[in-house]
């Protein structure tokens, strides 16, 4: 597709694909008569990395960045606008962040001289979203030190300083006491702000300062933005992994994802840089830190919430390649197995066991039923090997029904790609994570990429993939149409080989508009609002439509993975009594296409579910972020054939019933 291709041509290429169309209709045969295998339950699901501000700053619905004063930098996210460092701010006051050298965290102690002049405004995660009537709740910790400070005023702010809701807080004891507060906004505010300011003058001491909308996902309290699960509930998921991605790995060893870390009482989990903050000299956040407010429990949560079987991956030992590639030496990764180990006792064990009873603790006593463990993210090369070898032989000994996910590193193919494979098939591995970051025409060219693959060996995750419309991890890449229906048309060999392929996964899933580091990302947010990319809905046709057993659709016996630019899967749902094809035309013109049906008899009425665009780089937005989503009509067939008219560019989901 040309560069700014005008709608007159666009036209007329519709036009005479009609044409091309009408002279040439090309003949599927759909064989209904066999199972040919089973399509897992798993098979669709969800990457979840807290990279483009996906947790903190979007899933996660705190609206206070750096609630605590954790980051390196104390005070960051923090203003006074009427504080002078050069100056006693008589006139003022001023916040000072004082470390706790027993567990090396901090509170912020104010200094109020003239609670007139005053104040200590936090930015929120690239500003608060803010609606008007909802109710907020704040809560802070205060130690009211000395002097007559009798309240502790919070108002939100809109962009203009105009105050959008206001809470008074009186801080009545010198010894550390939280304090919390309801209150609702007035006007709708997509970049709010929080302005704390006093009455009284002296010296009073704040800590985990926090604010949440009362409304989210399941009314759990300091919960999770609804909007966003419901996008993701909405999917059906098969499953969620968490919590990456290169996240898991760290850039070294010390910021590896430690998921011990993040569990027990939220207060206590302890702030960490996001080592996506300063990963890319293009698209620097470095306000980017994990609260773990988002931790190991409501990843289990969210699983159980979005019906997705729980899929953690923890770090081998190894930071990440790309990185630094530090190794924890092999005499010395008895932690890290540990930590898978007790992981598996945190989701699964009784209350008698002390991470069971962790768990049950954090208020959930029935086990959250965890099959899968991840063992490494991306690694690659002998020294990962010897790694999954340590772990695969702990694990196995003690817990032999966990199926481990092995990984293939960051490339379907090349020298890491071929020499992970052959070791890992000779150790019998169970499930292989594979990642593509490809352009889209790769999208297309390997939609048969898994139908030579091994029937005896082992089963494969596709773990990270999406087109790339410019390169891998380019700052330009599009969520643009071509990128969505090659990716449906690469899909349909997934689904074709679902003997083999178990789990498929698209990444990254989430990203915040104004503080994002890659692209392209499967559903967009901002503080108000989000919406799914054009691959959210490819995602989405494929999840809701998987059936339960594989059929076979063909071209002169042979699948279609790209002749005449057509691609095509087939399954039976045994529950809804229903065929389910997926068509996809990757072709500029409207193809005719007629399926002869063979091993059932068909009702008659049909469902169709079309998505398209006529331009190449067309995409959601967040101004119309349903222009490429999902339009169902009805068809016809003439008793066990169908005869449809499938539109350029388009992916199609038919439905019909079996008598
Ligand atoms: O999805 C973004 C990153 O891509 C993941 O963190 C990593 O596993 C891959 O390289």
């Amino acid at each position: 597709m040309k560069k700014n291709r005008s709608t007159k041509f666009i036209i007329c290429s519709l036009l005479l694909g009609s044409f091309l169309a009408n002279s040439q209709s090309i003949n599927l045969d759909m064989d209904a008569s066999k199972a040919i295998t089973k399509i897992q339950p798993t098979m669709f699901g969800l990457f979840f990395e807290d990279i483009n501000f996906a947790a903190d700053g979007g899933l996660y619905a705190e609206m206070i960045k750096n609630r605590s004063f954790e980051f390196d930098k104390p005070l960051m996210g923090w203003e006074q606008p009427n504080t002078k460092r050069s100056s006693l701010n008589k006139e003022s006051g001023s916040a000072t962040p004082i470390e706790i050298a027993a567990n090396n965290t901090n509170f912020c102690r104010v200094e109020i001289n003239n609670a007139t002049g005053y104040a200590l405004i936090n930015e929120g995660f690239r500003g608060m979203g803010v609606k008007k009537d909802a109710k907020y709740n704040l809560s802070l910790k205060a130690s009211n030190q000395e002097g007559n400070i009798k309240k502790i005023i919070i108002q939100l702010i809109d962009k203009d300083q105009k105050i959008i809701g206001e809470t008074v807080i009186a801080p009545t004891s010198k010894e550390w006491k939280t304090y919390t507060s309801q209150f609702t906004a007035t006007q709708t505010e997509a970049k709010a702000k929080l302005k704390i300011t006093f009455e009284g003058t002296g010296t009073i001491d704040l800590d985990m300062i926090s604010l949440f909308p009362e409304d989210t996902w399941k009314n759990r309290k300091n919960g999770l933005r609804k909007d966003l699960v419901q996008l993701l509930y909405d999917i059906k998921p098969g499953f969620l992994r968490f919590p990456g991605g290169c996240i898991v790995e760290g850039r070294t060893l010390a910021d590896r994802y430690q998921w011990k870390k993040s569990v027990g009482n939220v207060e206590d989990r302890k702030t960490m840089m996001n080592r996506w903050n300063v990963e890319f000299g293009h698209k620097q956040t470095p306000d980017y830190f994990q609260s773990f407010g988002l931790g190991f429990y409501e990843y289990f949560q969210l699983s159980e919430d979005i019906g997705a079987t729980p899929l953690p991956i923890l770090s081998c030992g190894m930071a990440c390649q790309y990185n630094t590639g530090q190794l924890a030496p092999l005499e010395e990764l008895d932690p890290y197995v540990q930590d898978a180990l007790d992981l598996i006792e945190f989701a699964n064990g009784s209350e008698d066991t002390a991470w069971g009873k962790l768990r049950s603790d954090m208020g959930h006593p029935k086990p959250f039923g965890l099959q899968y463990i991840g063992v490494g993210n991306e690694q690659w090369g002998p020294d990962y090997i010897d790694r999954y070898k340590v772990f695969e032989k702990a694990i196995k000994a003690k817990y032999p029904n966990i199926i481990i996910v092995s990984g293939s590193g960051p490339s379907p193919d090349g020298e890491h790609f071929d020499y992970a494979m052959q070791e890992l098939k000779k150790l019998d591995a169970e499930l292989i994570d594979e990642h593509y970051y490809k352009s889209p025409q790769w999208f297309r060219e390997n939609a048969a990429r898994y139908d030579k693959y091994d029937r005896k060996g082992p089963k494969i995750f596709a773990g990270e993939y999406a087109a790339q419309s410019v390169s891998g991890a380019n700052p330009n890449n599009r969520n643009n149409w071509e990128c969505a229906f090659s990716e449906a048309a690469f899909m349909t060999g997934l689904e074709r080989n679902a003997d083999v392929v178990n789990l498929t996964s698209y990444a990254p899933l989430m990203a915040h508009e104004d503080a994002w580091q890659w692209t392209p990302d499967m559903i967009w947010f901002n503080n108000l609002q989000a919406y799914g990319s054009a691959n959210y809905y490819v995602q989405k046709l494929f999840s809701t439509n998987k059936g339960t057993d594989l059929l076979a659709i063909s071209k002169n016996g042979e699948p279609l993975t790209g002749q005449n630019n057509l691609y095509a899967s087939a399954v039976k749902d045994v529950n809804t009594k229903e065929i389910i094809i997926k068509l996809i035309n990757t072709s500029s013109v409207a193809q005719d296409v007629s399926i002869n049906f063979k091993g059932t008899k068909l009702i008659t009425d049909g469902t169709i579910i079309t998505l398209t665009s006529p331009d190449l780089k067309d995409e959601n937005t967040f101004a119309d972020p349903k222009k490429i989503s999902p339009k169902e009509t009805k068809f016809k067939s003439e008793k066990e054939k169908v005869k449809l008219k499938l539109a350029a560019y388009s992916v199609n989901v038919l439905k019909l019933k079996m008598k």
